[in-house]
């Protein structure tokens, strides 16, 4: 049994993850890719599609898609979310032929685990994952570094947790319901020790170890009043994993959590690495 992402949270957030990932790095993106008549894209921890909604758009008349992702659950509400997205849907056996906007997409639901490794993985033209590396450990982005630079495949991820988290009006357990959270961060999510909020880093020095071109922008979330519906189930899974820690007191987190916020900024960032220039 997989423990999961719930569809509604993904569905929470995704407006707030589209409006902020960085544009400079999408249309970086969408440049190098525009060399493919026919790209093909390997999306890691997929969830619902939220990525491909976000990118296919900008990169070309047909696509062909690839959403990996272990929890079973998760890639159909994916296929229904995709299909209420698209323009026109059609089903060729298992793959779901979407029209939109104009551009043709194909997409086929991989369930696997990512803990397996990439040998087995399709290759891709590029390779892209959202909200997914604060899960991932060391090891893993070094071998899938490795591995996505064998094929001398394009690597766009974004939204990955950089470790700040600011709520207004400020709160005296703040910093200490930071540090708990931080340290949740690092469990084991299944993929080993996790890297948590320094995976950009990691994802990083991987790549540009590597000899790809690297680039990396902000991409935050910044939660105002009319993001309520947002804000305050974030805030609550924030209390509950800080204190599954065991690291504050009872007292503190239930200060914390009776405090009312009306604004939140979360710390992300995105990262583009490309194979050099021939
Ligand atoms: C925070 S969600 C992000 C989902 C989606 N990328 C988005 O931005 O909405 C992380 C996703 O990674 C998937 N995941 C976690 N561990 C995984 C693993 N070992 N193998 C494959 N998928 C995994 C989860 O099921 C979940 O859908």
């Amino acid at each position: 049994m997989v423990e999961g992402f719930s569809p509604s949270w993904l569905d929470l957030r995704e407006a707030a993850d589209h409006r902020s990932c960085d544009v400079g790095l999408r249309m970086r993106f969408a440049g190098w890719m525009a060399r493919f008549a026919r790209p093909n894209i390997l999306d890691l921890g997929a969830g619902t599609g939220s990525n491909l909604r976000r990118l296919a758009p900008y990169l070309g008349p047909v696509q062909d898609w690839i959403l990996l992702d272990h929890d079973p659950a998760i890639l159909a509400a994916a296929r229904a979310r995709l299909a209420d997205w698209a323009d026109e849907v059609a089903l060729d056996g298992e793959v779901l032929v979407l029209r939109c906007a104009g551009a043709e997409i194909t997409v086929r639901f991989l369930c696997a685990d990512l803990a397996q490794g990439f040998a087995g993985l399709p290759r891709a033209d590029a390779v892209t994952a959202s909200a997914f590396f604060d899960l991932a450990s060391e090891d893993f982005v070094h071998c899938l570094a490795r591995h996505v630079v064998g094929q001398g495949s394009g690597f766009h991820a974004v939204l990955s947790f950089d470790g700040r988290q600011e709520w207004f009006p400020p709160h005296q357990h703040d910093a200490a319901m930071l540090r708990a959270f931080l340290a949740h961060q690092q469990g084991d999510k299944g993929l080993g020790a996790a890297l948590g909020s320094s995976a950009q880093q990691t994802l990083e020095a991987a790549f540009g170890q590597a000899g790809y071109d690297v680039a990396a922008a902000p991409s935050s979330w910044i939660l105002d009043r009319e993001d309520q519906g947002l804000l305050v189930p974030l805030a609550a899974g924030f209390a509950d994993a800080a204190a599954e820690t065991g690291l504050l007191a009872p007292t503190v987190t239930a200060a914390w959590r009776a405090a009312s916020r009306e604004r939140g900024i979360v710390g992300h960032r995105d990262i583009l690495a490309l194979p050099p220039l021939a």
